[in-house]
Formats: structure tokens, sequence, C-alpha cells
């Protein structure tokens, strides 16, 4: 989407260019990431946008869920993503319970994620509960993508990562959800691990861009959890996640290298070294 002649910056990213893209049929492509190297690499790729995903509390921190991951913690990452970007727009996760008590403290993270951070726009997992506090939000002048399906920060209320939405009535939901979000004035949506058909559904009867995990080629774009998709998580694979690298593996045979060659002497050699 973005075209640039020799030797000038990269044309940036912005809500509105994802918004056309939909209109245009091109597919939008989004992968997470949490530091400035990873940013970096990604943003020089060509990626569309960088999700700073609170995912980062499983991928970065260890943990298992995204529930332990602070506002701070986030803003921390978000800073780091930002300075390797040039052309991707940075959307920034708002954690749980950051924006779920009051529409005031929702308003006053979501400020913090821009101000603080220099993320583009926020991500908030949900539909009805929090319409009305995204529509505060983005009538702050700050854009918001919304998340419906799998929401992870709702995990203890689901009891399993299994796919949602398999009966009509959680599909009927989702489809209302999605309007209301749409209508709160979010400017796309992540579906998480839905049944392809309803992903296309939604797809279909919202103006705003789609973009899926783990629901379907009919969305308007797709994202993935970057560990994920590199291969640097080797326990990970629901059917959903297609593997770009083995960097699980190229990693521990780099590491296994060196420690040979410290151990026999062979590094540093003569080159290696300061006269
Ligand atoms: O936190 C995250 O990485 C996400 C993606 C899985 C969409 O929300």
């Amino acid at each position: 989407m973005s075209t640039e002649l020799p030797g000038q910056k990269a044309v940036k990213v912005t809500t509105q260019t994802v918004v056309d893209m939909k209109e245009l049929g091109e597919k939008i492509s989004m992968l997470t990431a949490y530091d400035y190297t990873m940013a970096k690499l990604i943003d020089a790729a060509g990626i569309d946008i960088i999700l700073v995903g609170d995912s980062a509390s499983n991928v970065m921190a260890g943990h298992e869920t995204t529930l332990p991951i602070t506002l701070d913690h986030m803003i921390y990452h978000t800073s780091c993503v930002v300075r390797g970007v040039d052309r991707a727009l940075v959307v920034a996760d708002l954690p749980f319970m950051s924006y779920q008590v009051t529409t005031k403290e929702a308003l006053i993270s979501a400020g913090r994620m821009m101000k603080e951070a220099g993320a583009h726009a926020v991500k908030m997992e949900g539909g009805k509960p929090i319409a009305a506090t995204i529509r505060r939000i983005v009538d702050a002048g700050i854009p918001v993508m919304g998340h419906l399906g799998l929401t992870p920060q709702s995990i203890y209320k689901f009891g399993t990562y299994k796919v949602r939405a398999t009966d009509e009535t959680e599909a009927e939901e989702l489809i209302r959800d999605a309007k209301l979000l749409e209508e709160a004035g979010c400017f796309a949506l992540v579906m998480e691990k839905i049944p392809a058909k309803l992903a296309a559904k939604v797809t279909d009867s919202i103006s705003i861009p789609t973009i899926g995990i783990g629901a379907g080629a009919h969305c308007d774009g797709q994202v993935l959890v970057s560990h994920d998709m590199l291969g640097l998580n080797k326990d990970f694979h629901p059917r959903f996640l297609r593997r770009y690298a083995d960097l699980h593996n190229e990693i521990i045979g780099a590491v296994d290298r060196y420690v040979s060659d410290v151990k026999s002497g062979d590094f540093p050699n003569e080159s290696e070294q300061y006269k």
C-alpha cells in the first residue's frame, strides 16, 4: 500500500491506510513485537501493522496468562517498539484491568499509551460491555482496534483456549458485538479463534477491516505472534499457526557452537583480538 521512491522515507501506514486497504481488497499483514530490535526487523520487512500485544506477558515475561502484565510494562514495551519503526502502524494492547473499571480510567490508560509510549492506536478486548468506553476514547482522538472471539484477558471466564462462537447464540452475539464496535468508532477488529465461516460473515457485514488469528482466510488481514511464526517457541503448535523459520534450533545450534569454541580455545582467534 505504501509506494516510495528510492532514497525516500517510507510512507507511513495510518489507520486510514488500513481502512482503505479493505476497500481496495488489499490484505493487511500484522505481527507482534515487544522490543526495538524485533520491531526494526519486522518493519524493514514491510509489515503493515505491529501489535505490541499483551502476549508480552507470556512471551517476554514467561507468565501463563496475559493477566499479570501492567500498563507500565506495556508502555515500556511499546516505547521500545516505536523507536524501531519507520513505516508500520503501531497498535498497543491496553492490559487487563486498565480499561474495564471506569471509562475515566480507560481514557487515562489510553492517553498514557499515546503520550508516554508514542503508540499510534490502542487495542481493547470485548464487545457490548466496553462499547461506550471505546466511543469516549475514539472521541478523544485515540484510534481503537477491537478484539472479539477468544479474548485471552477473559480466560478465567472461558476456562479454556478452545475455539469460540461455535454455537449459534455466541455466534450471533459476536456478530452484534462486531457491529457495535464499528458503531463505537473502532478502525479495525481482531477476531481470534472463531470458525472461518463466522469470521467471513462478520467481515462481509462491517465496513472496518477484520484481522484474523485462527479465523480463516476471508478476514481482511492476518496476525500472528512473531515468536510463534519464527519458530522461537517450539512447544506451541495450534492448527492456525504457520511457522516461517526454525529460530529455536538455529539459536540453540549457534550457542552450542559458541560454547564449544570457547571451551576449545578456538574463539577468539588472531583476527578477533586487538594488537
Ligand atoms: O496479545 C496478542 O498478541 C494479541 C494477538 C494474539 C492478536 O492480542
